[in-house]
C-alpha cells in the first residue's frame, strides 16, 4: 500500500493543479449526484484527491467525511476548504480506501470519483462499501474504463504502455482495465442496483459514471 501512497504525494502538486478534463461533463454528474443527496445525509468520499468534489457537495447533507491516501493531496483539501463553521466543514483523512470505514458507521452516500480502477482489489472494497451503507443508501462512482468496449487502438497501446510507464513511475501502481458493463455487474454483484449509469465524457476511455443504490 505504500507505494500507492508514494506515488499520489509525488505527483499531488502537479495533480492540482490540471485542470477539469471536460467541466460540461463534471458539472452534469455533480448535478445528478446532488438530485439522489438530503439534507439529512451523511456521506463520505474515497479516494477524494484535491476534494473538489467533497467541497462542491458538501451543503447538500448533514455531514461529509473525505477520505485519501495521500498526505499530500489531503493537506492541499485542507487548504482549499473555505473557512466555514466547523460543523459545515468537510472531513478530510488521510486512509487507504479499506481503511476509510469504521466499524459500525454508515453512510447514506458513498462517493469513489476516478478510483476504482487504481485499487488492487475492488471487489473486496465494494464489499465493505456495501456493509456501510443500509438499504436504500447510494454508492455513486465514476470510474476511467480502459477495457471498454470501442477503444480500439488505443485500447491496445494503453495495454502495452501502461506496464512500462508504471516500471518507470510514471503511471499509478495499479490500474485495472474494467469495461463498463464489467464494472456494472461488479457493483451489482456487491449487493447494489444500477439506478441510473452513463460515460461523462465518453471518450477514450469512457469515463462510467454509476449511481447504485444498496438493496435490501
Ligand atoms: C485519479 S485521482 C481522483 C481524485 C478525485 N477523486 C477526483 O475525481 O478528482 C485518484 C485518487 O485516488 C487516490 N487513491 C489511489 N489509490 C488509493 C487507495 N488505495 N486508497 C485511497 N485513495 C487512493 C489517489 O491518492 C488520488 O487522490
Amino acid at each position: 500500500m505504500t507505494n500507492l501512497a508514494t506515488f499520489w504525494n509525488k505527483i499531488a502538486a502537479k495533480y492540482a493543479q490540471d485542470p477539469v478534463l471536460d467541466e460540461a461533463a463534471y458539472n452534469f454528474t455533480c448535478e445528478r449526484s446532488i438530485s439522489y443527496l438530503r439534507p439529512e445525509f451523511r456521506a463520505l468520499e474515497i479516494g477524494c484527491g484535491t476534494g473538489s468534489t467533497a467541497l462542491r457537495l458538501r451543503a447538500h447533507v448533514s455531514t461529509f467525511e473525505a477520505t485519501d491516501i495521500s498526505e499530500a493531496l489531503i493537506q492541499i483539501a485542507r487548504e482549499r476548504q473555505p473557512e466555514t463553521a466547523p460543523h459545515e466543514q468537510v472531513g478530510f483523512r488521510v486512509a487507504s480506501a479499506p481503511d476509510s470505514f469504521d466499524s459500525g458507521v454508515s453512510y447514506d452516500a458513498i462517493f469513489a470519483h476516478s478510483l476504482l480502477h487504481l485499487i488492487p482489489d475492488p471487489e473486496a472494497l465494494l464489499a465493505r462499501v456495501a456493509l456501510a451503507i443500509p438499504a436504500g443508501g447510494y454508492f455513486i462512482s465514476k470510474t476511467p474504463c480502459l477495457g471498454a468496449s470501442g477503444m480500439g487502438l488505443q485500447g491496445g497501446a494503453m495495454r502495452l504502455m501502461i506496464p512500462l510507464m508504471q516500471l518507470i513511475g510514471k503511471a499509478p501502481p495499479v490500474i485495472r482495465f474494467f469495461s463498463t458493463e464489467g464494472l456494472e455487474a461488479m457493483i451489482t454483484q456487491a449487493g447494489f442496483k444500477v439506478m441510473e449509469a452513463g460515460s461523462f465524457p465518453s471518450g477514450k476511455p469512457p469515463s462510467h459514471y454509476i449511481v447504485a443504490r444498496r438493496c435490501s
